[in-house]
């Protein structure tokens, strides 16, 4: 698929069938991940496969602790958009350990060398995870950025023996669609650009 186009139809997928991703594909996706521009080419960057049910369960429960308190006293979306994507939200928390893969996307500390800055590990991670969500839309793969599996830090830490200096960032989704891909909703490019002044 033309690389436009995958990014142009790259939507959130929060429903998966159970049909597993192979541990290759995984591969191919951390692969593309790692070709992102990154600041000085400092490569800080690690990521964790969470394919395991054993991990995925104790998390999942977590998670779901985690995000009862928002579940139960979310107000309903603003319009049948939000309302869709909260649900959708839910659903994906909620079902956690069934989600075939977790990518955590973590980055080291250690950009400028001399002086290293937080900041930099924003750098680092996000070209990166979004190389890896276009690439697997490419290949006709699902994945959703999520957050919320910060709940569960901890226990991710614990059970995947997580070095310490590395900082967890971004948790992403991967599976084979349930619902089909749409063109994402963004504003016009007009309302965001300027050419030369404001
Ligand atoms: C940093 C980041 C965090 C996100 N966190 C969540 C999340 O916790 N749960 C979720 O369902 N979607 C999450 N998303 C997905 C966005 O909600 C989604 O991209 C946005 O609503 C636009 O929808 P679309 O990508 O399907 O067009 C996150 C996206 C980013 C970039």
């Amino acid at each position: 698929m033309d690389v436009i186009e995958a990014m142009n139809t790259c939507t959130a997928m929060r429903y998966f069938t159970d049909e597993p991703v192979p541990r290759e594909v995984l591969q191919q996706l951390v692969h593309a991940a790692t070709r992102a521009s990154n600041p000085g080419n400092s490569q800080g960057w690690a990521f964790l496969v969470i394919d395991d049910p054993a991990i995925k369960a104790p998390v999942g429960e977590k998670v779901l602790e985690g995000m009862q308190p928002f579940f139960s006293a979310r107000p309903p979306g603003r319009d049948g958009v939000e309302e869709r994507m909260l649900q959708g939200a839910e659903h994906l928390a909620r079902n956690f350990a069934q989600v075939p893969a977790w990518i955590v996307g973590m980055a080291r500390n250690v950009y400028p060398p001399h002086d290293p800055q937080e900041s930099f590990m924003h750098s680092t991670i996000y070209p990166a995870a979004q190389n890896l969500i276009v690439a697997a839309r490419s290949l006709g793969i699902g994945t959703c950025f999520t957050t919320f599996p910060g709940y569960a830090q901890p226990q991710i830490r614990a059970l995947c023996n997580v070095p310490q200096d590395l900082h967890m960032f971004v948790y992403i989704a991967v599976g084979y669609p349930a619902r089909p891909f749409k063109p994402v909703r963004r504003k016009p490019v007009d309302e965001v650009l300027t050419w030369n002044r404001f």
